[in-house]
């Protein structure tokens, strides 16, 4: 065991937690006797919930520390990340800025709708190249003004929000200790690597026989693979850790998002009204909805074995149905 201590580091208390863990009864009837349960991230508390709420937890404690008074984040246009950090810095105080790529569409709805009310200054950028340069240009013009900028890079993926997954490990632990539930697997949508790298560390220091399998939303498997690796080597060199995190370890599956990242198709469309039918729990088109199609997948082709106990962890994102209505609308 390594003298990292968690209950160190700067955080300040945004989420409901610990966020419900509910058996998937109906689900697991349904795929023939695994037994899969759910971890409701969704329900984390400010604005819509997500995964995003445990990484700013973390985030913003540290920008709080360093005495900043205005938060800057980026992404796609409906990004949940950037809709919690402007809800999560309205809820401290901060002001935020975004930096948003994509088109703005004449009838505004889901998250860009959501940043409108909370009234944050948008950015907008032609695409995610272009948004990078636009941060940089926020960041000094910020200061010029005499403002005191925290950049926060895409999904809140650093080192530092990474800790929110490591955390919500050791919430598991705790967890499975009181259902007397020994969790085999934990399923997991993965984007800009934060959430993973988080629970491979959390797995690392405190519940070693879980198996994390992330799938990604639209990015390959080496580019992900590397976004979680440079997270997990800042961590050590930060923390002065040296946890040893091998390929095997960061399992990652491709071949679940279909055409590309947020592009629907038919397999997530079935696998997010079954769940809703089935479990009255709604998953999201972009990110759950397609790592639920995986998890599924990996149950049938026997990857997971029938005998084992599933955590699939639901980390938002169900506002962005409303963006996807024509896809699931009824004739
Ligand atoms: C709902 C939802 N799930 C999963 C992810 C992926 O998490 P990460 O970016 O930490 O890999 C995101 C990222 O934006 C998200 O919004």
């Amino acid at each position: 065991m390594t003298n990292f201590n968690l209950d160190s580091i700067p955080r300040i208390q945004l989420c409901l937690l610990p966020t419900p863990i509910v058996p998937l009864t109906r689900l697991s009837t349904h795929l023939g006797g695994v037994k899969v349960f759910i971890k409701r991230d969704d329900l984390t508390g400010v604005a819509f919930g997500g995964n995003k709420n445990r990484k700013l937890e973390f985030l913003l404690a540290d920008a709080k520390r360093k005495k900043a008074d205005v938060i800057v984040t980026e992404g796609a246009l409906q990004s949940n990340h950037c809709l919690q950090t402007a809800a999560c810095s309205a809820k401290l105080g901060f002001e935020c800025e975004l930096v948003l790529s994509g088109n703005i569409p004449e009838f505004i709805t889901g998250n860009l709708l959501l940043d409108q009310i909370l009234d944050v200054k948008i950015h907008r950028a032609k695409d995610s190249f272009e948004r990078k340069e636009l941060m940089v240009l926020v960041e000094e013009e910020l200061k010029d003004k005499g403002k005191r900028p925290y950049m926060i890079p895409t999904g809140g993926s650093t080192d530092i929000g990474a800790l929110g997954y490591l955390k919500c490990i050791v919430e598991l632990e705790r967890q499975s200790k009181d259902l007397g539930i020994i969790f085999d697997y934990f399923v997991h949508s993965t984007g800009s690597g934060g959430t993973q790298s988080g629970v491979l560390i959390g797995k690392e220091l405190y519940y070693p026989e879980l198996e994390i399998l992330g799938i990604s939303e639209g990015e390959s498997k080496q580019k992900l693979r590397k976004k979680v690796k440079e997270i997990i080597e800042n961590f050590n060199n930060i923390r002065g850790l040296n946890l040893v995190i091998g390929d095997d370890k960061i399992k990652i599956y491709e071949e679940y998002f279909g055409e590309g990242y947020g592009i629907p198709n038919q397999e997530m469309i079935e696998t997010v009204k079954l769940v809703a039918r089935l479990e009255g729990v709604f998953l999201d088109p972009v990110y759950t909805g397609k790592a639920m199609v995986g998890l599924i997948d990996l149950v049938k082709t026997e990857v997971i074995p029938k005998d084992k106990n599933v955590l699939f962890l639901h980390s938002g994102g169900s506002t962005s149905i409303f963006n996807y209505y024509n896809v699931f609308q009824k004739e």
